[in-house]
């Protein structure tokens, strides 16, 4: 259907940032080729001016995104944006300067330092994908509310951009059938993955392993 998403995961074997992100465009390629039938060796690829990729013609919409070796490839016949992230330390003091004040509150109601950085990235995750969604990069502004103090918004929408759907998922070693890379020690979530487009209702994941 029209606004249904498939995201398919994956990991490659190489952590190169250059050899992860040619496996993500040949998997785009095959993908499309698949599904439109069409020669791999004959789809072309474009960016906007902001970087965003697309294929040319197919009616094909596609988005990734890499985390390390992991890679998340969101392909619908509408508009999508999506942004995985390995959830590990990170500096929240970002969240404090440049996230929105509902933001703020939702990641205050942290149980503990986990739950902490599960919020953060979860929030990350949500704004990266709408942004990306839209095709914006960090000109596209941080401080749009995606939580409240009852939890992540399923639509949200920016100042500069219309209301969209994020869909999220917390992703474990169980995922991926405690493939040993995926696999935590404590099962807690190891990635969260959001998913933007217009409606979110359907949407498929697809893990390679
Ligand atoms: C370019 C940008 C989108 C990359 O984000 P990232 O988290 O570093 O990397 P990701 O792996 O999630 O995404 C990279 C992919 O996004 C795609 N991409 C690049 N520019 C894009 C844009 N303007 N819109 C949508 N997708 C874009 C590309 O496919 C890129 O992969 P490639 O370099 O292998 O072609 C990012 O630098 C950016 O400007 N993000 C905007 C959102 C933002 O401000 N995020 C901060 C949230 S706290």
């Amino acid at each position: 259907m029209k606004n249904d998403i498939t995201v398919y995961l994956f990991q490659t074997v190489s952590h190169s940032p250059k050899e992860v992100s040619q496996a993500a465009y040949c998997f785009v390629r095959q993908h499309i080729a698949e599904v439109t039938g069409s020669d791999p060796e004959r789809l072309v690829f474009g960016r906007t001016g902001q970087g965003k990729p697309y294929i040319e013609k197919e009616g094909i919409c596609f988005n990734l995104s890499h985390s390390g070796n992991t890679v998340a490839i969101a392909f619908s016949e509408c508009e999508i944006g999506v942004d995985i992230e390995e959830v590990r330390p990170a500096n929240l003091r970002i969240a404090e300067r440049y996230f929105a004040e509902s933001d703020r509150r939702y990641l205050a109601l942290a149980a503990d330092e986990q739950d902490k950085l599960n919020r953060f990235f979860a929030l990350w995750t949500a704004k990266e994908a709408y942004l990306k969604r839209y095709g914006a990069g960090l000109s596209g502004g941080l401080d749009f509310s995606v939580a409240d103090e009852n939890g992540l918004l399923t639509r949200v929408a920016s100042e500069r951009f219309p209301p969209a759907g994020i869909f999220y998922r917390c992703l474990c070693g169980e995922d991926f059938g405690l493939h040993a890379p995926f696999h935590t020690a404590s099962g807690s979530v190891r990635y969260i993955l959001s998913v933007c487009a217009d409606r979110t209702e359907n949407v498929f994941l697809n893990m390679i392993i």
